[in-house]
């Protein structure tokens, strides 16, 4: 089909994992962009360490320009140095273009045996303040403080964002998970801002639990949570926590929106343990696409990537190592176009 329309996306492919992982949601893409009358053209560009080998900076100028035209990313894993080093260029990016809501449904795909069949939850993570406001200081020899800022503002926005989506989408429940026994005043705040828009919603039911309980609950019955709301450390622990429910990291896509500009991508790292293997999943970063898709209203492509994606899991024949089978990275996104080409033709 000729291409009716073109998407301009800023591309991340990052290190580690991310440049294979990209390659093989790229190749994807074209494919059910070609089937649907959907063009894409990618604006790549290096970051990180890579970027500053290549420019002397690690996030480029021309990077920011481009996000800030195209207003949409699709973003692979950047390493982050543990300890000294740069600042993470994902909580940089998530700064700079305002990305407060960082949004990641945790999924069952069809076909994969995992502990909690049926699972479907969302943790909807504030993205930008909290500890990852980066303000740490030596206060004196043997003695750092770190600020953890929780913002009236922030927490308000955040809440009205979960709420908001509950309600678009008929979930029912709210969890706000908090620390708020211990930090008062702080995860005081976000609860209280959490309560004052839920009057807002009278529809959605409203729970507050405390994290290390949260914990508990979620290993012993993630069902009896719908949608957690949580301040950026918990979510960002969360996240990894409930990803294992369904199959690891691997699979569990994300999405940090901000009012102008969306960056898509997997809730998983750059993976060293495994990079250039060609054994990483990029289901995770398929599935973030995915959402990307949906963002940028083009919803019969979305449902068709989705379709062919759970068609590879169901057949079981081409699955990656991480969920117990033996395909390579290219492998698998073969035949996800392969599975692409068997849906009935597009409208
Ligand atoms: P990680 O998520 O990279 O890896 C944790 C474990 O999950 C590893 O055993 C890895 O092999 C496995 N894994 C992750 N993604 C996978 C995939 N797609 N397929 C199969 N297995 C997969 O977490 P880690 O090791 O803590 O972090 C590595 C680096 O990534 C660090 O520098 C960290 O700062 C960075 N990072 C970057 C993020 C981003 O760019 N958004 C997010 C999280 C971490």
């Amino acid at each position: 089909m000729t291409a009716r329309r073109t998407h301009t996306v800023t591309l991340i492919p990052g290190d580690g994992i991310g440049p294979e992982v990209t390659k093989a949601v790229v190749e994807v893409l074209e494919a059910a962009g070609r089937q649907t009358g959907v063009a894409f053209a990618w604006h790549s560009f290096a970051a990180g360490a890579e970027a500053f080998a290549q420019s002397g900076s690690y996030i480029p100028r021309e990077l920011y320009d481009s996000i800030a035209s195209t207003r949409v990313a699709l973003k692979g894993p950047v390493t982050t140095p543990v300890g000294g080093g740069f600042a993470s260029i994902n909580v940089t990016l998530r700064k700079e273009f305002e990305l407060y809501a960082n949004f990641r449904p945790v999924k069952n795909l069809p076909g994969l045996a995992t502990r909690y069949p049926g699972l479907d939850l969302i943790i909807v993570r504030e993205n930008m303040e909290d500890l990852y406001a980066g303000l740490e200081h030596v206060v004196v020899p043997g003695v750092v403080q770190a600020l953890k800022i929780i913002t009236e503002k922030g927490s308000t926005r955040i809440a009205r964002f979960a709420f908001n989506y509950a309600r678009k989408h008929g979930r029912k429940k709210v969890h706000a998970i908090h620390k708020a026994n211990i930090m008062k005043l702080s995860d005081g705040l976000f609860l209280s801002c959490c309560r004052k828009v839920h009057e807002e919603f009278p529809e959605v039911a409203y729970h507050e639990h405390i994290v290390d309980n949260t914990c508990m609950q979620l290993v012993m019955n993630p069902y009896q949570y719908d949608i957690l709301l949580t301040e950026n450390l918990y979510g960002d622990i969360l996240s990894d926590l409930c990803s294992a429910f369904v199959g690891g990291l691997g699979l569990v896509p994300g999405a940090n929106l901000g009012d102008a500009c969306a960056i898509f991508e997997a809730v998983h790292g750059s993976a060293p343990d495994i990079a250039g293997k060609n054994l990483a999943n990029p289901t995770a970063l398929l599935q973030s696409a995915v959402l990307m898709l949906r963002h940028l209203d083009e919803s019969e492509m979305a449902d068709r990537v989705q379709a062919a994606l759970e068609a590879v899991y169901t057949d079981g024949r081409h699955l990656t190592g991480d969920v117990g089978g033996r395909a390579g990275t290219q492998e698998f996104a073969d035949a996800v176009v392969a599975a692409l080409e068997a849906l009935p033709a597009a409208s």
